[in-house]
């Protein structure tokens, strides 16, 4: 029976986001964000018209929830701050009742001797910010930094591990290619500077953070998927590495080394492209790089050399390099519609530890997403969710084997702690420990994966048949 045994002191524990978990979008003050505003406006586009003021309630029940986590094994937990709950504006006014919220929060989890993880941005414009152009703007850069700087100011007595931004490249996609996030926007110009600014963002903010002198350590979360080529050959091969380029190295080489890849500049110069800069900008972003780098795992990326050459008149996209590939037999979660390919986890880390002077990082979300997990339930309502498990091992032995080979990984969460609002997909696929009862005022069921992550935390590691 083969036994997977933790370094002492590992992270367990989960990750999410103010607007998929609190609800009370429009009380006690909160600002309106660009989820708020979108769902008032196209309540359609989200599954079963459920918005962001319909969410886990996590505002409410945050007490009982915290208590939860702790009985399921976390030593660990990863939130975020609602820019628009703190400061409704985005900039200016802070918000009393947010800092009572946020404060609460925190003494609850130290309390029980769950460390807090702090993530300052997660797909949330305020709203206020949005109408001046997002991160489009420059004036949102620094309205971000002030936010995270007030943010610092009033919470950083009680954390010692920040994060700027989780997937940062998620807003550059789906709100700027691929009409998935508000303002759904289709523009490959305006989307790089959108991720220009967000890089700067980051690196403005660590700036803050180094020279205010707070304590701590400063990260960002980056959803890293490796991209593996079909074949061996060159062209193949090539459209691997610009996907790599476009959706990895874009944002973990200036988070991590503080630089941008030379051929991607290359790219972008010959597409025209470039974003517009300041003079600052560069010394800003190579000097102020992360201590911490939390990694995001969900799917591979598969890709290929391209079958047509794209319409010459269509608006470009990344995919103008390579197409997707469906690789036969490859295991599928069809809910969510991602492959499941648990070895990626350690390509990531080993290409952290080779490439990325294996500066400390975690597995900072790792989950399956699942439809209608009603049918599961056994005769006492718990959801046997085999599969959840089955999926966290299998990512969990990769993970060992690259702490074996000596990468700097500290922990694990998964996404995430209960069922919670996935955006567009609103409550489609359940990813929690516990279930969420949208029917029964929200009422919270662990799951059996919770209780498995309860033996997990507790064991620092799991064998092979438990
Ligand atoms: C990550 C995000 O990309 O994946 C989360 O940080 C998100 O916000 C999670 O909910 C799962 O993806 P989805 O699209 O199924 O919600």
């Amino acid at each position: 029976m083969s036994e997977y045994i933790f370094p002492k002191g590992f992270w367990w524990g989960s990750a999410t986001s103010a607007t998929q978990t609190e609800g009370a979008a429009d009380i006690d003050g909160k600002g309106e964000n660009i989820w708020d505003h979108w769902y008032r406006n196209e309540p359609n586009r989200f599954f079963n018209q459920i918005g962001p003021n319909d969410t886990s309630q996590f505002y409410k029940g945050y007490k009982d929830d915290i208590c939860l986590m702790k009985k399921l094994g976390h030593n660990s937990f990863r939130l975020s701050i609602s820019w628009s709950r703190l400061i409704p504006a985005g900039t200016g006014r802070v918000n009393e009742k947010a800092v009572d919220f946020y404060n609460h929060i925190l003494d609850e989890l130290i309390a029980v001797g769950i460390e807090p993880f702090v993530n300052l941005y997660h797909f949330d414009m305020p709203l206020a910010m949005q109408n001046i152009g997002g991160w489009e703007n420059r004036e949102v850069v620094e309205a971000f930094e002030k936010y995270a700087t007030t943010c610092f100011d009033l919470f950083g007595e009680k954390i010692s591990k920040w994060f700027t931004q989780n997937e940062p490249i998620v807003p550059v996609e789906a709100g700027y290619l691929y009409d998935m996030h508000y303002p759904n926007v289709v523009d490959f110009k305006r989307a790089i500077q959108v991720g220009y600014h967000s890089i700067l963002a980051s690196a403005k903010v660590i700036k803050a953070f180094k020279e205010g002198g707070y304590t701590g350590k400063i990260g960002i979360i980056l959803n890293v998927t490796p991209s593996y080529p079909r074949s061996e050959h060159p062209a193949d091969k090539q459209a691997g590495r610009i996907a790599d380029l476009f959706f990895n190295r874009s944002f973990l080489d200036p988070s991590v080394k503080g630089s941008f890849p030379q051929e991607m500049i290359q790219i972008l110069r010959d597409m025209d492209s470039l974003p517009y800069t300041e003079r600052l900008d560069k010394e800003i972003i190579s000097k102020y790089t992360v201590d911490i780098l939390g990694i995001n795992y969900y799917q591979p990326r598969r890709v290929k050399a391209k079958e047509y050459m794209p319409h010459p008149d269509a608006p470009f996209m990344p995919e103008h390099f390579f197409d997707y590939y469906d690789m036969p037999g490859r295991k599928m979660n069809p809910y969510r519609g991602w492959e499941i390919y648990e070895k990626g986890i350690y390509d990531i880390l080993i290409n952290i530890k080779s490439n990325y002077g294996n500066i400390e990082c975690f597995i900072s979300e790792n989950g399956m997403g699942v439809e209608n997990e009603e049918r599961f339930k056994n005769e006492e309502g718990i959801i046997q969710d085999d599969y959840r498990i089955d999926f966290f091992k299998g990512h969990l032995k990769w993970v060992h084997e690259a702490i074996n080979e000596g990468v700097n990984v500290k922990g694990y969460q998964v996404w995430t702690f209960m069922d919670n609002w996935s955006w567009m997909n609103a409550y489609k696929n359940r990813y929690g420990l516990v279930s969420v009862d949208l029917e029964k005022d929200a009422e919270r069921k662990v799951k059996k994966s919770g209780w498995w992550f309860k033996a997990l935390g507790e064991n620092n590691g799991f064998s092979e048949n438990e």
